[in-house]
């Protein structure tokens, strides 16, 4: 395969909120406990999975009244208990304080030892920061935000000693120990499309998260991204993704048709999310437009992994060879579907 200089890694998004297609789906209940999680992560650690990411929602986004596994307390129990597998949170730079939260990152680096990663990202969800009397700026102040935020929590994690005023953080002669016991410091990740996420990833992520969506569109992204003067070395790229595989093309295609149909049922619960939701996150405007045609959060099927395993395996491929070299993963029912994965398409692929 062309494409990137690493090995293509994969990855599962932690089952958070609970299902990713659709919240009434018989042959899978909605289930976002710490139990199911834990559970869920160490077999995918078993199964051969790289990454596990662990998305950050204080309540659940969906409806108010569902559990919802908090992100960075979860994640480090899931260092201390896993042994191999990349564990990512997420985080919303408005919710923490960049000193606290640094230290945070650097402490699960330790439990892990040198398996952790932050995903910066810049917040939708109107109503998690409202309702708690927390400011959420317009989209492009946020970002300049997040800018300023993850300027510092790089230098904090790297161990440097901090001072510092800007125009939303004073910081002075603060210095994080133990730093840099493993490597420099955690991997940054960055999830968002508009061009000020563009823009921060370049300048300070390790790697830039897509939402799922068709080849040519990752390709159009990648190289928008690529030519830009990347600060930490070459940018890579990860491709969020709901799979679907199947012995042939037309059993993928029907259970597509079955999880669209149960998706159905959560059109209350979109319409409450799309209320909370800021309109000008460029995100939803694509995957709003796909609603009726994918299932999955993040673009799910708009990546097209929908096929028999060896379409599935072959698409992959063709993203690896466009740049995209670590595949952050949804299915449902997620354990079965995981398994069948592993055994089916990821051999094919590696
Ligand atoms: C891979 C990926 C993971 C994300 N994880 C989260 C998350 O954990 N919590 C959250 O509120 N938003 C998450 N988001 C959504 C981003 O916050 C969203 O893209 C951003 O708010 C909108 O920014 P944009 O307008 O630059 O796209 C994620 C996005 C991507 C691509």
């Amino acid at each position: 395969m062309a494409g990137p200089t690493r090995a293509p890694r994969f990855g599962i998004w932690a089952a958070v909120h609970g299902s990713r297609a659709s919240h009434h789906d018989p042959d899978e209940p909605d289930d976002a406990s710490w139990a199911r999680n834990r559970a869920l992560v160490l077999e995918a650690e078993a199964l051969g999975f790289d990454s596990v990411l662990v998305a950050q929602h204080t309540m659940n986004p969906y409806d108010g009244e569902r559990d919802q596994l908090e992100a960075w307390t979860a994640a480090a129990a899931l260092a201390a208990l896993t042994r191999r597998i990349e564990i990512i949170a997420a985080i919303k730079p408005g919710l923490y304080h960049p000193v606290v939260l640094a230290k945070m990152a650097l402490q699960i680096e330790h439990v892990s030892g040198g398996r952790f990663a932050l995903n910066l990202v810049n917040a939708w969800n109107r109503a998690e920061f409202e309702r708690a009397g927390l400011p959420f700026p317009a989209h492009d102040d946020r970002y300049a935000y997040g800018r300023e935020w993850i300027g510092l929590v790089d230098r904090l994690m790297r161990g440097e000693r901090v001072t510092f005023a800007g125009a939303h953080f004073q910081v002075e002669d603060y210095q994080l120990r133990p730093a840099g016991t493993f490597r420099p410091r955690p991997t940054i990740y960055l999830g968002g499309e508009s061009e000020p996420a563009r823009a921060l990833a370049a300048d300070h992520a390790d790697v830039w998260f897509l939402n799922g969506q068709p080849l040519p569109d990752v390709a159009a992204l990648i190289a928008d991204v690529a030519r830009r003067p990347a600060s930490n070395g070459p940018l890579r790229f990860g491709l969020s993704a709901f799979v679907i595989a199947r012995e042939t093309d037309a059993e993928a295609v029907a259970e597509h048709a079955r999880l669209l149909t149960l998706a159905q049922r959560d059109a209350g619960l979109r319409a409450d999310t799309r209320a909370r939701t800021d309109r000008a996150s460029a995100m939803f405007a694509k995957t709003d437009a796909g609603a009726a045609r994918h299932v999955g959060t993040n673009g799910g099927t708009a990546a097209g992994l929908v096929g028999s395993y060896a379409t599935v395996a072959e698409r992959i491929r063709a993203f690896y060879a466009a740049g995209i070299d670590l595949f952050m993963l949804q299915f449902q029912p997620f354990e079965a579907e995981m398994r069948r994965f592993a055994e089916q398409v990821l051999p094919r692929v590696r």
